[in-house]
């Protein structure tokens, strides 16, 4: 599809939420990394747009930045939901993930169901579907509103469980297992979300859609996909 090539459509600017490893986060080196980092790179690289600056910002953020054209993709391990659908569109979706529940290592406590939070503190990041899953605890009457605690991001979110002030979080299942390879934490139990991510665009960029679209399918098809998985998410 590159006939042109040289970013002669113009420029993607790129809007991410570092603290979700191996999805985005902040290296030794002060370098922001990750999966989607790497993909969005290898998408846009497919096409005729040019990729522009990172910018970093709190994930609960993202969607006012992209309708303020202060970025033009959101590459932040997004869920593609019915809610988010309605005030920004998305591209094909491309990787899958459920919610986890992660407990301390070092303590008895082993819930193997939402009843079993029951009265207990629990955390999750502001604005994303595992906060909407501890909401709903909320409203089912598992926990009380003031049990519960949004975070900026996950990486304060596990701090405060490792420290003890929350006995549960809830995160996205690969982002889990990065914490519990290297926090002491654990994986108690799944709630299955069903959930897929998508770069986020404005819903009137019809061409940024397409061309991310077509940029996806390209990286899918010739096998650096693949080699990305193989890369951030270690098995
Ligand atoms: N997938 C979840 C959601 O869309 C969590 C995403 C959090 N992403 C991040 N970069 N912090 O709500």
């Amino acid at each position: 599809s590159s006939i042109l090539g040289g970013g002669s459509a113009g420029t993607i600017v790129p809007g991410t939420a570092s603290g979700f490893p191996p999805f985005e986060f902040v290296n030794e080196q002060g370098e922001l990394v990750g999966f989607d980092v790497d993909l969005l790179t290898a998408v846009v690289d497919e096409t005729d747009y040019e990729l522009g600056e990172w910018s970093d910002l709190n994930f609960d953020t993202l969607i006012t930045a992209l309708q303020n054209d202060q970025i033009d993709t959101i590459a932040a391990a997004m869920t593609i939901t019915e809610g988010r659908d309605e005030t920004i569109d998305f591209t094909d979706p491309y990787y899958d993930a459920n919610q986890a529940v992660l407990v301390r290592e070092n303590s008895d406590f082993r819930p193997s169901g939402t009843g079993d939070l029951a009265d207990r503190p629990i955390g999750a990041q502001s604005g994303t579907t595992g906060e909407s899953e501890m909401q709903a605890l909320v409203e089912e009457g598992v926990v009380s509103e003031s049990q519960t605690t949004a975070y900026e991001n996950y990486v304060l979110a596990v701090q405060d469980l490792v420290n003890g002030n929350v006995d549960a979080v809830i995160v996205d299942t690969p982002v889990a297992e990065t914490f519990v390879a290297d926090r002491p934490v654990v994986s108690a139990f799944t709630i299955e979300t069903g959930e897929q991510y998508g770069f986020g665009v404005r819903t009137n960029d019809d061409d940024r859609q397409q061309a991310l679209n077509e940029g996806l399918q390209a990286v899918m098809d010739d096998g650096t996909y693949e080699e990305l998985t193989r890369k951030w998410f270690a098995s």
